[in-house]
């Protein structure tokens, strides 16, 4: 049933009949060419982020804390205002110094716990807000001392399925790597079935831009794979999975064929600051947007409080070696012994 659509929708599963065994799946190493990698990713660099990061996920940002995060050494708070509306700025108090991330929000005003300043989320003598953008899942700030592209007015998000049709979780890590590891171990997408045995199967990249064609529009510049989610034993769910860099930070994966079409899996890398080492450490943090037009889905809608860390959990196995294989990639550029440098 592999490639038939429709019959996969009626019924998302699938049992493996001709099961491989891990060490005798075609190897990929001759495809998975360093240069290839190299040139989606130089072009994922070159195209614009408005000077937009991403903190988190919009459900973190409320309460009576703000977010507090560093982005490229720069000390950043978040919060939402009495409107609801998420408002950022620098997290050091302009009074003395305080860590504002260790301070309250009361009524939409951040409360210096230090000396009872006030912060509305306006600009103050000394502190000068950012711009701040909740798009439903994940929460941007924009650093235009730390990017230092031509700002746009809003991050590039990707596209999503409607959120009324959907469940989201959002699942964050840290790494010793830059970003560019982060968007490189997901611009290689033949490592999936080799690396993550536990969760894919019977992968094949079925399309890969050579950049041959010179600068692409990003929706363009994509990979298409073949691959099968591994439920329990030799069951599996196929689909295809497209994959493209919108912005320097972020690589998509659109599900388009199989269970699940619309769905998406958004990786952000978002550059911390250096740890007491120096060495650089990268926030991963991954927006999962599942959709499905199954009536089933409803009901997974209502149960999400519960579904959500289990969807953390999955992509939680998963980045713990994707982590891995980014922080290998920089620990072996950083002393210049990267092979496919
Ligand atoms: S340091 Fe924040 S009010 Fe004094
Ligand atoms: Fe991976």
């Amino acid at each position: 049933m592999a490639g038939d659509g429709r019959g996969r929708r009626r019924l998302p599963l699938s049992l493996r009949r001709d099961a491989v065994a891990w060490e005798r799946q075609r190897p990929t190493w001759r495809d998975a060419r360093p240069a290839l990698i190299a040139g989606a990713l130089k072009r994922a660099q070159a195209r614009p982020s408005g000077n937009w990061y991403v903190v988190g996920a919009s459900r973190d940002v409320g309460g009576d804390r703000p977010l507090g995060r560093t982005v490229a050494g720069q000390e950043v708070v978040v919060w939402r205002d009495t409107g609801g509306r998420v408002v950022a700025g620098p997290g050091v108090c302009p009074h003395l110094g305080a860590p504002l991330r260790d301070s309250p929000v009361r009524c939409g005003t951040l409360v210096c716990h230090w000396h009872g300043l006030s912060l509305d989320g306006g600009p103050f003598a000394g502190w000068e807000p950012f711009p701040a953008y909740d798009d439903g899942v994940l929460v941007w700030v924009r650093l235009d001392a730390v990017g230092g592209e031509e700002p746009l007015d809003a991050p590039v998000v990707p596209r999503r399925p409607v959120p009324a049709r959907a469940l989201s979780a959002v699942y964050a890590g840290v790494g010793v790597c830059e970003p560019e590891d982060v968007v490189a171990n997901r611009l290689d997408p033949w490592h999936g079935a080799w690396f993550h045995p536990y969760s894919f199967v019977d992968l094949t990249v079925a399309d890969a831009p050579d950049g041959s064609d010179g600068p692409a529009a990003a929706d363009e510049d994509a990979f298409a794979v073949d691959v099968s989610f591994k439920v329990a034993g030799r069951l599996v769910v196929p689909v295809r999975a497209v994959f493209t860099a919108p912005e320097p930070r972020t690589v998509v994966m659109h599900i388009t064929e199989g269970e699940g079409v619309g769905s998406v899996v958004e990786t952000h890398a978002t550059p911390l600051g250096p740890d007491a080492s120096g060495r650089p450490r990268t926030a991963v943090i991954e927006a999962v947007v599942a959709a499905s037009d199954r009536r089933g889905f409803a009901l997974a809608r209502a149960a999400a409080p519960l579904l959500r860390p289990l969807v953390r959990a999955a992509s939680g196995r998963l980045w713990r070696d994707d982590l891995a294989y980014a922080e290998r990639r920089w620990a072996l550029r950083s002393t210049g012994r990267f092979p496919g440098a």
